[in-house]
């Protein structure tokens, strides 16, 4: 059974994550989406709404299951016998610190292997910030996210705004 890990802090999970999940669940024979529970980053949503609109999205693949990971990534990909954690490259941007961290993990454990999948072009440039962004500014995200997450945002935006 080849494991794959794919973290993130997926806040919130858009097309071009979607489209890396798609690419490793072909390669891998089980992917686990591992939400990163604590995180520096300040999220606009929580660990548990992250995951749900995750399964929501993938519950139609039996091989691909949805998580959350606190702590370190490599003891979290070491608990679930995973051979490789999945990371996608959009940009030579994304390089440095990817480099870095799929170094900084191979020497914690050399047995995980970190496998780069670049994400159709049409989604380089996207990243959930941008998402954030505009959906907060009231713009149209309809291209960039799954139809549940666009609902979820625009309820999102309603409650912060009150
Ligand atoms: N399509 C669209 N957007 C993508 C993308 C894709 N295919 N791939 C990445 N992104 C976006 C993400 O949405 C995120 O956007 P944001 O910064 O606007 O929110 C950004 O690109 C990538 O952020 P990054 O910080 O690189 O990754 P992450 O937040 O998704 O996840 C962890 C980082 C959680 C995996 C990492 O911090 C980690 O492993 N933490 C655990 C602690 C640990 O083990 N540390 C040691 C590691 S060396």
């Amino acid at each position: 059974m080849r494991i794959a890990i794919y973290p993130g802090t997926f806040d919130p999970i858009t097309n071009g994550h979607v489209d890396i999940i798609d690419r490793a669940r072909e390669i891998f024979d089980r992917v686990i989406v591992a939400v990163a529970g604590s995180t520096n980053k300040r999220t606009l949503f929580s660990s548990a709404e992250r995951i749900a609109m995750i399964r929501e999205i993938v519950k139609k693949h039996k091989n691909v299951s949805v998580d959350r990971f606190d702590g370190l990534l490599v003891r979290y990909a070491q608990s679930k016998k995973a051979i490789a954690i999945v990371r996608g490259l959009r940009a030579v941007s994304d390089f440095e610190y990817e480099f870095q961290m799929a170094l900084t993990n191979r020497k914690l454990d050399g047995d995980i292997t970190t496998v780069f999948l670049m994400p159709h072009e049409k989604y380089t440039y996207l990243n959930s910030s941008i998402v954030r962004e505009l959906a907060t500014l009231g713009g149209d995200v309809t291209e960039f996210v799954p139809p549940n997450v666009r609902r979820r945002l625009t309820e999102k935006m309603k409650s912060v705004r009150g």
